[in-house]
């Protein structure tokens, strides 16, 4: 089917934008063995993620520069590259001296810490694999991964312990406790004596580059989590991304918010700083608007990547506050994980003076592929180009590319560098990705405009096909954040006898709002007016909450089965 558009908005690049690389230039003339001369295993043949990450940094000079700064509500500490460097040698030889060797599946469980990071590296130094999980899973959604993956050992805190079953996993044989106080039990080391016994120079064990690196578990549509296995390989396009998307340079300070449970977290959370050299920020705790301005503020943050769950709550919290902070350092703002609504980056224009940039990936792409890059124009609502040394199309259900407008399968010509290599114990799963050859399937639907711009429509098992037109619920959803009663809403198809199915949305209100038949109304008539009548929701339930994934993405399968009342499936990726 062939989308109808309404007229397109567009922002300029700004003055204060880098616009040395033309997107065009770059993308014609662009190859990714430029970027393999950058490492230095290009030179010495010797491979690790790690090395090149903090190690080198300190062989080349680097060593006195800031790492990562770390705060939470108690601890506010700053290491440099060469600190992370000795301590994640004292955790590599640590585990060594536990018998743990390359290829093994070690999991860290704990929340943001600079313990996280030091066992993180630590572990990927001596070619272990590395699980990384939320710090809310319950002991189910442990379970069920170290499970899968046969983990040999897993980094925790005496909080969490109890949630790891030990007893149930045979392949377990270490569980080390960061801040373990009086007696251990079985199997339990404490990770300060582990530290304090272990030497802070290490052999790395120099790897393939194909060899196993991390091991990122995500939830399917149906079944167990699966676990998506990247490989040490993944560097050539972190460090690449992080230089056009993230526009890292040496001075920036950097601040990530995502969570190394989410593989934001993990690659633009560490990797692609620290292989860029650059100062990466972490924030422990909970979410708050005013935290987020604090943090900015407090550490002259230059650029910032969060999703739009969060840029809706900084937009509910109203504009004011964006005015009580010092926020002049910000250079470049960047969103993931979820369409990012063109009334967000409205706002942030209003709010930040600045655009906030989409890019599109997924877990299992293991980095950025579709993105708006600093130097192009922004089209609110769309996800950018692919990056050069990427190809993306839509393509139908045989895997014929679509012209310009038409909704299809948003589609990747594999391979790329930083591509998923297996779902662990599960190949069948991993060819059902590649079925179309020579395609990746994404199991997003989307559209590309006649100036190569990528448009998000949904996941291809949520368009709704009401009285035959097609409507994706991106759009309803975007349309009804626009409401000033709303602060967040999910759309879904429900069954209707007559229509096939109608357009059902689930909506939070923001704070002085109550539900009324008149609200409905007015949303209702807010939406066919805004976009059309056959997109505007039949029926309308507030709800307090959304239910949402840690990473902020709206669970419309939970709604659905809230709505036919039938099981919700697996919920081990569910916020709260
Ligand atoms: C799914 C992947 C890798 C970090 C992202 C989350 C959706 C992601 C966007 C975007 C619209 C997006 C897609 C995708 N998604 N980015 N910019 N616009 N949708 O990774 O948890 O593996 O989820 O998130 O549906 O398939 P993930």
């Amino acid at each position: 089917m062939t989308v109808k558009l309404n007229e397109q908005e567009l922002i300029p690049v700004l003055s204060t934008e880098n616009n040395l690389v033309s997107y065009e230039e770059a993308y014609k003339n662009f190859k990714w063995e430029d970027v393999e001369k950058e490492f230095s295993w290009s030179k010495t043949g010797k491979v690790n993620i790690a090395y090149e990450a903090v190690d080198r940094h300190v062989d080349e000079g680097r060593g006195d520069k800031v790492a990562l700064l770390f705060r939470d509500a108690i601890r506010e500490e700053s290491y440099t590259f060469t600190q992370m460097k000795a301590l994640s040698n004292k955790f590599g030889n640590a585990l060594r001296s536990l018998g743990i060797k390359k290829g093994d599946r070690v999991f860290v469980f704990m929340p943001r810490s600079p313990e996280l990071y030091v066992s993180y590296i630590g572990s990927v130094k001596i070619g272990a694999i590395v699980g990384p999980l939320f710090e809310a899973f319950m002991e189910a959604a442990v379970k069920d991964r170290l499970l899968d993956s046969e983990a040999v050992a897993i980094i925790t805190t005496p909080a969490l312990k109890s949630r790891v079953p030990v007893s149930e996993l045979p392949a377990l044989k270490h569980v080390i406790l960061v801040g373990a106080e009086g007696e251990l039990g079985e199997k339990e080391l404490s990770f300060e004596n582990l530290m304090a016994e272990s030497s802070d120079e290490l052999d790395i064990e120099w790897v393939d580059l194909e060899d196993g690196m991390q091991l990122h578990y995500t939830s399917g549509s149906t079944g167990k989590p699966k676990g998506v296995l990247h490989v040490h390989n993944s560097m050539i396009q972190h460090l690449q991304t992080g230089k056009w998307v993230l526009d890292l340079k040496p001075g920036d300070i950097y601040w990530c918010c995502a969570d190394p449970g989410w593989v934001t977290g993990t690659v633009y959370g560490m990797w692609s700083p620290w292989l860029n050299g650059v100062t990466s920020v972490v924030r422990g705790g909970r979410f708050s608007p005013e935290d987020s301005y604090q943090t900015l503020e407090k550490y002259k943050v230059t650029v910032w990547y969060w999703a739009p769950t969060a840029f809706r709550l900084l937009m509910a919290a109203g504009d004011d506050l964006v005015k009580k902070y010092d926020l002049s350092a910000v250079r470049h703002i960047l969103s993931v994980g979820e369409p990012l609504n063109p009334e967000v980056v409205r706002w942030g224009m209003k709010a930040f003076g600045k655009r906030i940039h989409d890019t599109w990936w997924m877990t299992e792409t293991g980095a950025q592929l579709i993105c708006n890059y600093p130097s192009m124009p922004i089209k609110p609502g769309s996800m950018g180009k692919p990056i050069p040394g990427v190809y993306a199309a839509i393509v139908d259900d045989e895997g014929n590319e679509l012209p310009p407008y038409r909704m299809g399968n948003l589609a990747i010509r594999a391979p790329w560098p930083s591509m998923m290599r297996q779902i662990w114990n599960n190949r069948s799963k991993y060819e059902e990705y590649f079925r179309l050859k020579p395609w990746y399937i994404s199991g997003d639907s989307a559209y590309k405009d006649e100036d190569g711009y990528f448009w998000f429509q949904g996941r291809v098992d949520d368009v709704i096909n009401t009285s035959g037109e097609r409507v994706g619920p991106f759009e309803v959803e975007s349309k009804l954040v626009e409401h000033p009663a709303v602060a967040e809403a999910g759309v879904i198809g429900k069954p209707d006898p007559l229509r096939g199915e109608i357009i059902k949305a689930f909506i939070s209100l923001r704070a002085g709002y109550q539900p009324s038949e008149e609200l409905i109304k007015e949303i209702q008539e807010f939406v066919k007016k805004g976009l059309a009548a056959h997109a505007a929701p039949r029926e309308i339930e507030f709800r307090d909450k959304l239910p949402k994934t840690r990473s902020g993405k709206i669970m419309r399968r939970v709604l659905k089965a809230w709505e036919l009342g039938l099981p919700t499936g697996d919920l081990s990726t569910l916020e709260d």
